[in-house]
């Protein structure tokens, strides 16, 4: 068989939370994935699914000689920085990481090799690039105003994706998540950074009795329960959307810019009570004063998605997406209980 018939798809960054999702919903759809990865936040137990090429985005050379060396049918793009409050410390890091991993990955891709036959891209993109639009469900023609570095940067990357399809015929998928949660069901792969910044994780922190408990930032907003809302989407979703817009590319379809999410909201107290009906814990909160650049209600209108790739959530209720958080979450961290 030759690399093209494989169906290898370069995934950068599928060592990471989503990247590792996507890998292995692209195995199970018959695809090939080749990770690149510099493991900086990425596990290397989540590569599972094929084989990994160790390097930076910022490396072109190495980028290249992975575009090179896995002749990938498509390529999907996750390799990133992606904390919000990191990049407002370190706006430089963002704009060479995001920005010139995609530049360098954008360059590798549109070489003379591939004149005529650029493979197609989907892109991980995200919320932030809006800003705090102020309209109750979020869709792709709300306005762009990224309110810190990270939006900027992968707002910058998806201007120069958009570029290089007019001067190279790139098609591709730019996915703006909003908030991604949850785990695989199998338990395989769930979310662990560190620092752990996001809600859930922390939770289920405080649940297992990894932390004290959890400080609501913010109990003042202008929502039902004055804490901020966000609209939770869990990963095998975001998943099945990669998978999905990729199926679409590879059948010529025409680049898309997409928002995915559920298009219902829950605040951090709901969040909260629904992890203390699945973990049966008391979480201990603390209010604690808003965290900078918060906006009080981020949702998606996620119509677009199912009206051109037929998509929709279906894992995405707060309670599944929590069960299947905590089981994973629990044999991370605790595997002498579930072992
Ligand atoms: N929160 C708390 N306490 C905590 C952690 C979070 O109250 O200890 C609150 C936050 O203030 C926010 C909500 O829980 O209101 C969700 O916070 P996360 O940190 O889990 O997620 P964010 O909404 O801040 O960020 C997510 C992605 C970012 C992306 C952003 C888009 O993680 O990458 O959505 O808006 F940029």
């Amino acid at each position: 068989m030759t690399k093209q018939e494989q169906k290898n798809i370069l995934v950068t960054g599928g060592a990471g939370y989503v990247g590792s999702h996507c890998a292995k919903a692209l195995a199970k759809a018959g695809y090939a994935p080749v990770v690149f990865d510099n493991f900086s936040t990425g596990h290397r137990d989540f590569v599972r699914w094929g084989p990994v090429i160790e390097g930076d985005v910022r490396d072109a050379v190495a980028l290249k000689d992975a575009v090179a060396q896995t002749r990938p049918i498509a390529v999907m793009h996750f390799a990133a920085l992606s904390l919000v409050g990191q990049s407002v410390e370190q706006p430089d890091l963002y704009k060479q990481v995001n920005c010139g991993g995609t530049r360098n990955l954008l360059d590798a891709m549109t070489t003379s090799e591939f004149s005529g036959n650029v493979p197609p891209l989907v892109f991980s993109s995200t919320a932030a690039i809006f800003g705090e639009p102020d309209v109750d469900l979020i869709d792709e023609a709300a306005g762009k105003k990224p309110g810190n570095p990270y939006g900027e940067t992968k707002l910058a990357c998806e201007e120069m994706i958009q570029a290089s399809g007019v001067d190279h015929g790139l098609r591709s998928a730019c996915l703006r998540y909003f908030n991604a949660a949850g785990a695989d069901p199998d338990e395989e792969i769930g979310e662990h950074h560190n620092p752990e910044t996001h809600l859930i994780p922390i939770i289920l922190d405080a649940a297992l009795g990894r932390r004290d408990g959890i400080r609501i930032f913010g109990n003042d907003y202008a929502t039902a329960d004055g804490t901020a809302v966000r609209d939770y989407i869990h990963v095998s979703d975001l998943a099945r959307a990669h998978v999905a817009a990729l199926d679409h590319l590879l059948k010529d379809g025409k680049s898309l810019a997409l928002n995915l999410g559920t298009g219902t909201g829950a605040s951090v107290r709901e969040v909260i009570d629904a992890a203390s009906r699945v973990t049966g814990s008391t979480i201990p909160t603390t209010d604690a004063a808003r965290r900078a650049g918060d906006p009080p209600r981020l949702v998606a209108d996620p119509s677009l998605a199912y009206k051109l790739l037929s998509w929709q959530a279906v894992r995405s209720d707060i309670e599944t997406i929590v069960t299947d958080a905590w089981a994973w979450h629990r044999k991370r961290f605790t595997p002498e209980i579930t072992s």
